[in-house]
């Protein structure tokens, strides 16, 4: 049984419909403070806070737990930056909670998601899973925390863990079922097909004199199909009885804002009305992933993860999806 944290936000519910589509039997347990309920397609759901241990007990007593897939973050680089108690608590302590049961209830695998926020402004692109460690909030600090948590625990209690450090995750389950609702929304690409919606007036872009060919930053967008396909491989890389391992999730590819927006005017043939602003604190110039090893130890494949099918897959869901 696969324990899913989180599997009512937006790349949770994606993995655990993923699961669900291979096979895997899976319960989930969220607050749902920024999930949303009917994103939930497993049967088992427990509505619980990962920071309650009495809640764990009865999950880790009703169901033999083999893996646990820890989704549930507070994910807001800026709120980060300013209400990080919130952050610490709800990323650091309450994980910290999850993996104190999971040792005593004997889980073997934990599966965690990381960002690419842990390595702040690189100096250099692509980034391998070596290049030093900056996280520039408290965000990226507080997933790089658990990362350390997670390898203190391997040592000393013998739990296997495989940390997947997103780049931009974008894009919906093409059924158009699943799609990406957070509240507020802040991410470039939901942002922009609501323009092409006509549910805002205009996309702002945060920034045009970055040292880019275009003057706007530059992401590498990964689709949320392809990051749970990863997720569902280190199951079977743990199981298989490798070591605990890092891996860089990302197309390899990097896209500028405008180049986004001109994507999004394509696929949607829609004008995109568009306001250049001024830069976002705390965005670097650059990221863009190097993701041999997630390929070579784990064959992961992206499908996906081209920009036209991430925006298109987005906009399909927008239009047919709750
Ligand atoms: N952007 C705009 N206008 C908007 C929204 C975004 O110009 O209205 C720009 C941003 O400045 C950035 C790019 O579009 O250059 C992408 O921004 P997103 O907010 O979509 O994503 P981020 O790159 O800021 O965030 C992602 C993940 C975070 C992670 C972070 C690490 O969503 O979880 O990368 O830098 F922490």
């Amino acid at each position: 049984m696969i324990l899913v944290t989180g599997g009512a936000g937006y790349i949770g519910s994606h993995c655990v419909k993923r699961l669900l589509d291979k096979g895997y039997a899976v319960v989930v347990i969220d607050n749902l403070s920024r999930g949303h309920r009917d994103a939930v397609l497993t049967g088992d759901f427990v509505h619980g806070s990962i920071g309650d241990r009495r809640i764990l007990e009865e999950v880790f007593t009703r169901w033999p737990i083999e893996v646990v897939m820890h989704f549930s973050a507070l994910a807001y680089v800026g709120e980060s930056m300013e209400r990080p108690a919130e952050y610490y608590e709800n990323n650091v302590a309450q994980t910290l909670t999850l993996l104190t049961a999971c040792r005593d209830y004997g889980v073997k695998y934990v599966i965690f998601s990381s960002t690419c926020a842990t390595y702040g402004e690189v100096e250099r692109v692509p980034i391998t899973e070596d290049t030093p460690i900056a996280p520039l909030n408290p965000y990226g600090h507080s997933k790089r925390m658990v990362e350390v948590i997670l390898e203190d625990f391997d040592r000393a209690y013998g739990i296997k863990s495989c940390i997947f450090r997103y780049f931009n995750a974008a894009g919906a389950d093409p059924s158009g079922m699943l799609r990406e609702r957070h509240q507020p929304e802040t991410h470039l690409i939901p942002i922009v097909l609501e323009v092409a919606a006509g549910q805002r007036e205009y996309v702002e872009i945060f920034g045009t004199d970055y040292p880019t060919p275009d003057g706007t930053c530059i992401r590498d967008y990964v689709h949320v199909n392809d990051l749970s396909d990863a997720h569902i491989l280190g199951i079977e890389y743990l199981r298989s009885g490798s070591p605990s391992m890092i891996f860089n999730l990302g197309s390899e590819k990097g896209f500028s804002v405008r180049e986004v927006i001109d994507t999004c005017e394509c696929v949607t043939g829609r004008t995109i009305l568009v306001k250049e602003g001024q830069r976002r604190p705390g965005d670097a110039p650059r990221l863009v992933a190097e993701a041999t090893r997630a390929k070579t130890l784990l064959g992961w494949r992206p499908e996906r993860s081209d920009l036209r099918t991430i925006v298109a897959d987005a906009w399909h869901a927008m239009r047919c999806c709750r």
